[in-house]
């Protein structure tokens, strides 16, 4: 197993991914419609791995244009990002999320099954719980309606994938991907105003957002704000890396789901202190009303992750923060 075809391979978690695919004696063939990065993010990876990658820019929904990807190099595994993935954005445009998403998933493993291309990891996310009856949760737990139309898509993903019994298929779900790669030359690159906590407060550090809102402080937590378990991006993509390990070491897998979290939860406040402190930066924010659709607590039971990936997370919260805030440093030399 060496050709990895990896679809939204530039984009936030995609490029991290290629770097450790890389790293691990993989080559990477990336897709990659550039609607949600740019791209600049193929010569910066191309700098970090010191090498030239394949690269497509295709539709994921652009079934020819797939068919002749996998026509020319011999596809081992696939690693599926490509998607639409802002919770808020979903509930207003939910075709758009059920086109890509769904529609992109079904072209994707339409053509795996003509080229007789079995393996496949797929980002799923914490999403799909809804709103856990209990933290920290875990693969078993019941998974609820999720609270939008992208959490939907996920859930559905994965239906679609458990029934298509040709495939070898391990569905990672994320909880909250933070950070950016130690060189500062890939992060998260939110185009417009961000949805997510992390480049909102990096972005109001910077003078670019006048000032942070926490959505709610009313909530049944230990100081009022939601819990999340946030995950270092580099640690995240690292499990894509050993998920293929798994593939390769279990042929007669076909269905497979693990949680990708540190198994710890951190409030909104927690973050911003955290930021505060590891950063040396007061942060202008203040306290608003809820945001509609918003889970109150929800951390990972990652002990799957260890028994079946062998993975756990090695990069703390101050890491995490440290690197975001470097990489928006980064971003104004670009
Ligand atoms: C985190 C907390 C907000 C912005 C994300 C992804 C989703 C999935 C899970 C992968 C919440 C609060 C936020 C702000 C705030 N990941 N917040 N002010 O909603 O947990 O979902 O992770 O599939 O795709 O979107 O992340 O960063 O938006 O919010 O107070 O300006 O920060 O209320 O409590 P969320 P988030």
């Amino acid at each position: 197993m060496r050709n990895i075809l990896v679809t939204g391979g530039l984009g936030y978690i995609g490029s991290h991914t290629v770097v450790e695919l890389i790293k691990n004696n993989y080559t990477p063939i990336i897709i990659d419609n550039l609607s949600n990065t740019e791209i600049a993010v193929l010569e910066r990876l191309e700098s970090i791995t010191n090498s030239k990658l394949d690269y497509y820019n295709i539709d994921i929904c652009n079934g020819p244009a797939l068919s002749e990807v996998f026509s020319k190099h011999q596809i081992d595994a696939v690693i599926h990002f490509a998607a639409f993935k802002a919770v808020g954005e979903s509930v207003e445009k939910p075709l758009k999320y059920y086109i890509n998403n769904i529609n992109g998933l079904n072209t994707l493993l339409d053509t795996m099954e003509t080229f007789k291309v079995k393996n496949i990891v797929f980002s799923s996310s914490c999403t799909v719980y809804g709103e856990p009856d209990s933290s920290p949760v875990n693969e078993a737990a019941v998974t609820k309606k999720a609270n939008s139309p992208y959490g939907r898509t996920k859930q559905i993903g994965e239906d679609i994938l458990q029934d298509c019994k040709f495939l070898n298929t391990v569905s990672l779900r994320y909880f909250n991907p933070i950070g950016a790669h130690p060189s500062s030359k890939i992060g998260e690159l939110p185009l417009g105003v961000p949805n997510n906590l992390v480049p909102f407060i990096t972005q109001t550090a910077a003078g670019i957002r006048e000032k942070l809102t926490v959505f709610g402080s009313d909530y049944n937590t230990k100081d009022g704000t939601c819990v999340r378990d946030y995950i270092h991006v580099v640690d995240l993509a690292d499990a894509h890396v050993k998920a293929l390990t798994f593939i390769k070491e279990n042929p007669e897998n076909k269905f497979e789901v693990i949680n990708i979290g540190t198994g710890n939860g951190f409030t909104v406040l927690e973050i911003i202190n955290t930021f505060e402190k590891v950063n040396n930066i007061k942060l202008n924010y203040s306290i608003g009303p809820r945001r509609p659709g918003d889970v109150e607590k929800v951390w990972a039971d990652a002990s799957k992750a260890k028994l079946k990936l062998g993975w756990e997370a090695q990069l703390d919260l101050n890491e995490m923060l440290a690197s975001s805030w470097n990489w928006q440093l980064a971003l104004k030399n670009k």
